[in-house]
């Protein structure tokens, strides 16, 4: 376990040097601010360029569907962005639609991707069980389906799968909780709570999955324990990522458990967006010291409490690379070839093992957020002001 935290800190090196070496990191950044500032305005402004790209490009490199769950989270608005500005430039026309987190909205905007003739469809799942009816149709029409960092279940549509390393994240968070409390060597025990994400979301199988792999044996040894009680998935899952849930969760929680002077040590937290919602409670229900808190997404909100240490860590999962790596994956499908893949195991979805290809996670906390964010062109400082 140890030796593989290691190659995940390692491999955020080497990405770094990568990435200030290919030297494309100024013009994400400027994708990434601009979308960041002005989500709605450039989703509206999608339609009209898609319309004058279609007339003129439409026979270049064909019309691809990119269908992204909300615009509410900001890591979607950059995913959204960077693989319609990297299509295009490989020469592809893009209808990328944004769907609200509503399952209804999103069939209904993959149906009309397909109507429109769109040849192959990239697609960020909002409940991954959803999709089976709406993707039998693309089969039919012969469309390739490439599932984009949420695995599609249950459709045997889906070519391929192209995500960051999930189990690895939430392992990495995991890893993180033992190191920071030296779990191995300290006597404890330590009081944790848990937040994970939306259950209609795979992911969560892994991020929950791969963290209590972790942490389960110190819980089993006593050395860590949950005052709550809550440490089921079903019980810890936060309702479609929102930041507001987990907030009023975890308000109940410190009011139930810790309005005595419990001290709360640390919070397992899956993603930002939710380790946004455990700031915000303990801010204004909690005078204790501060607890460990883990993230994922480096979402700039996240980042600023890092920086004023009110986060501890999130996991880095740099939209540039996913993106480029899909676009590989439209390339290579569209030339009717195979695509690259590293991963022929774990994802099974129902019907089968789907090819995947995992990027590798980073962590980041306050002592390399310069390095990895800044340096690299993720952000520029005035984001984090
Ligand atoms: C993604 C995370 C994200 C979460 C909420 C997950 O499927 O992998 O990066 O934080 O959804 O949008």
């Amino acid at each position: 376990m140890k030796r593989k935290f290691l190659s995940v800190l390692l491999a955020g090196a080497l990405a770094v040097s990568m990435l200030a070496g290919c030297g494309g990191g100024n013009d994400a950044a400027e994708t990434t601010t601009e979308t960041t500032d002005t989500a709605e305005t450039d989703a509206a402004e999608t339609d009209t360029a898609d319309a004058d790209a279609a007339e003129t490009d439409a026979s270049a490199g064909g019309l691809i569907g990119v269908s992204m769950p909300t615009q509410d989270l900001q890591r979607w608005n950059q995913d959204g962005s960077n693989m319609k500005a990297e299509l295009e430039a490989a020469g592809y026309t893009v209808e990328l639609q944004y769907a609200s987190n509503d399952i209804a909205t999103q069939v209904s905007q993959i149906e009309t991707m397909i109507t429109n003739g769109c040849e192959l469809l990239v697609i960020a799942s909002i409940d991954g069980d959803s999709l089976g009816t709406v993707l039998a149709q693309a089969k039919e029409q012969g469309i390739p389906v490439i599932a984009y960092d949420r695995l599609i279940m249950n459709s045997d549509a889906v070519s391929y799968y192209a995500t960051f390393d999930n189990y690895l994240v939430g392992q990495t968070q995991g890893q993180y909780i033992v190191d920071a409390l030296d779990l191995d060597n300290a006597e404890g025990p330590f009081n944790m709570e848990i937040v994970t994400g939306d259950p209609g979301d795979n992911n969560v199988n892994y991020f929950y999955g791969g963290a209590m792999d972790v942490l389960q044996p110190y819980i089993d040894a006593g050395k860590l324990v949950v005052p709550s009680g809550q440490i089921a998935k079903e019980e810890v899952a936060t309702a479609n990522w929102a930041t507001e849930t987990a907030q009023s969760r975890f308000e109940n929680i410190l009011s139930s458990y810790y309005a005595d002077g419990t001290q709360l040590d640390v919070v397992l937290a899956s993603n930002d967006s939710t380790a946004l919602g455990v700031a915000n409670a303990l801010a204004s229900n909690y005078t204790g010291e501060y607890p460990i808190l883990t993230g994922q997404d480096c979402d700039i909100a996240n980042v600023k409490n890092i920086v004023d240490g009110k986060q501890s860590m999130s996991v880095f999962k740099d939209t540039r690379t996913l993106a480029s790596q899909v676009v590989k994956m439209v390339e290579a499908v569209m030339q009717g070839g195979e695509a690259e893949v590293n991963d022929t195991e774990t994802y099974d979805n129902g019907t089968g093992v789907i090819p995947s290809y995992l990027c590798e996670p980073v962590i980041v906390d306050s002592s390399n957020y310069q390095e990895l964010l800044i340096d690299s062109g993720y952000y520029t400082e005035a984001d984090l002001q």
